[in-house]
């Protein structure tokens, strides 16, 4: 077959939509934790269709050779880093991929600029719009990634944040109107458009801190869609125009929603430099004087008690103590305690970190209940059990205006009628801020690793007859 021949071109077509409905699918089967696996696979087969017919297209013999060089590039890349990358460290890597998503996108944005000629003034802008937000979304996704992986939680404030934002929005624009609307090439001008892009992605994101970042890695990874979704329009390729629109879609939907979850605007935590600056953290990472509890005396506690709501955290998933917790859950089921799951939605480290664990350990779906759903609940529980979960249950978020997390909606832990809080130290969560929880008369803290505590208090609730 030739690239004249109709029949190859409907061939490509029909694949490239087989390729956008298995994309579709995959994203809507995301959404059920029994569907989740397979809407992996369902996404993986889309994207190697889309790229089979990309590399049927006539035309150009290079990409035959290029495409597949690149494609054993990043599959070998991706393959080792996913094998030994943590269930704590998979956030981070997920930034580093969305942000190098939106690079390829700019990518493939800044050749077409670089052909002016050969696009009409609206496939330029569409080219150009993509070009910002791809270089953006790399830029701020790299600095997520650096931020998470280095554990750095704090703002990094600069002075006139404001006037520089605004100064570079108006420079981007004004470049970007004379590269969308000539009809040369201007490779030193779209260089600067480039440089200019990536300073705004890495200065929005630096001053970002404590609840905030996963809301703006969100945004990152809507942009990264839009890009995508842009380039697809002007290579006139229907796959990346679907599945771009698909991921910017998803991406603006979660946005909203996590930045809903942490009460927050999305203009205010990306303009208003929310984040706490350095300075006003405090250096002491000390908690102050806590009420210790044995493992046997908390067991005690929870084995005769009615109802106990159960909040996991970040620890719980450092510990990957997830199958120890649904242990003891099922201990106290079978004495007749009713026992729930509350997640927050900014638990963990990434959207969704808590229900992955808990389904992969086999807690049933519905003993788990989201933020909203429960939290008027711990007022009739005896025992709320927090598992390594810190900022989520941080009372101060409710009456501490200086609080970096002020207006983030938690967990009402202290309204059961005592809390069992299990830590290993003095650690004060990702955002850094003390947590009057644990001072609190009603809060026991068991102290250690959360595998060891729950472990302990398995022993000693066989041990109660
Ligand atoms: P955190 O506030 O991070 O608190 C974790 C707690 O676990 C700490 O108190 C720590 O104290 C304890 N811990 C750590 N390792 C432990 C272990 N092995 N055994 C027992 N305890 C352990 O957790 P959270 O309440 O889940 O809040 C999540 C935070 O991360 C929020 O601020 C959120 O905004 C932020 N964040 C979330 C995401 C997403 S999308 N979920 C992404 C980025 C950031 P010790 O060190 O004393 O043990």
């Amino acid at each position: 077959m030739t690239a004249t021949d109709p029949i190859h071109f409907v061939g490509i077509d029909v694949a490239y939509f087989i390729a956008s409905l298995l994309l579709a699918l995959g994203l809507r089967y995301m959404s059920s934790p029994t569907r989740a696996r397979s809407s992996i696979w369902y996404a993986g087969a889309g994207m190697v269709i889309a790229i089979g017919a990309t590399l049927l297209i006539d035309g150009d013999s290079g990409r035959r050779v290029l495409i597949p060089i690149a494609m054993f590039i990043g599959a070998s890349f991706a393959y080792v880093q996913s094998r030994k990358v943590s269930m704590t460290g998979a956030p981070a890597l997920i930034a580093l991929y969305n942000g190098l998503g939106g690079a390829a996108a700019a990518g493939i944005a800044l050749v077409e600029l670089l052909r002016a000629a050969e696009h009409t003034s609206s496939l330029r802008v569409l080219a150009i719009v993509g070009a910002l937000a791809g270089t953006v979304s790399f830029a701020g996704s790299t600095m997520a990634w650096i931020k998470l992986r280095s554990n750095m939680r704090r703002s990094v404030p600069f002075p006139n944040r404001q006037v520089v934002y605004l100064a570079s929005m108006v420079l981007l624009f004004l470049v970007g109107l004379v590269l969308a609307y000539s009809n040369t090439s201007h490779p030193v001008l779209l260089m600067f458009f480039v440089l200019l892009a990536l300073f705004f992605g890495i200065s929005m994101t630096l001053p970002i801190a404590a609840a905030d970042l996963p809301v703006l890695i969100s945004l990152y990874n809507a942009m990264t869609g839009l890009a995508v979704g842009f380039e697809g329009f002007v290579l006139g390729n229907p796959a990346m125009m679907v599945a771009g629109t698909l991921v910017f879609a998803s991406g603006a939907l979660l946005t909203r929603l996590m930045a809903k979850a942490v009460n927050r605007r999305l203009s205010e935590i990306m303009y208003s430099g929310f984040g706490v600056s350095g300075d006003e953290l405090s250096t002491t990472s000390k908690a102050g004087f806590v009420n210790e509890i044995e493992a046997h005396d908390a067991a005690a506690s929870m084995a005769f008690a009615r109802r106990v709501i159960i909040v996991p955290g970040y620890g719980m998933a450092i510990a990957q103590a997830q199958h120890k917790l649904r242990e003891l859950t099922q201990l106290l089921d079978e004495r007749g305690v009713q026992t729930a799951f509350a997640i927050h939605p900014v638990a963990g480290r990434m959207p969704g970190h808590m229900n992955v664990l808990l389904a992969d350990a086999g807690v049933p779906y519905e003993k788990i209940a989201d933020l909203s759903a429960i939290n008027e609940e711990f007022s009739q529980a005896d025992v709320a059990l927090v598992v390594g979960a810190n900022d989520t249950v941080n009372p101060s978020a409710r009456t501490d205006v200086n609080s970096p997390i002020y207006g983030m909606p938690v967990m009402n832990v202290d309204q059961a009628g005592s809390v069992i809080l299990l830590k290993r130290g003095d650690g004060r969560g990702y955002a850094d801020v003390p947590n009057p929880l644990l001072e609190a008369p009603g809060t026991r803290v068991l102290m250690g690793d959360a595998m060891m505590s729950l472990q302990a208090l398995i022993t000693s609730i066989k041990a109660i007859d």
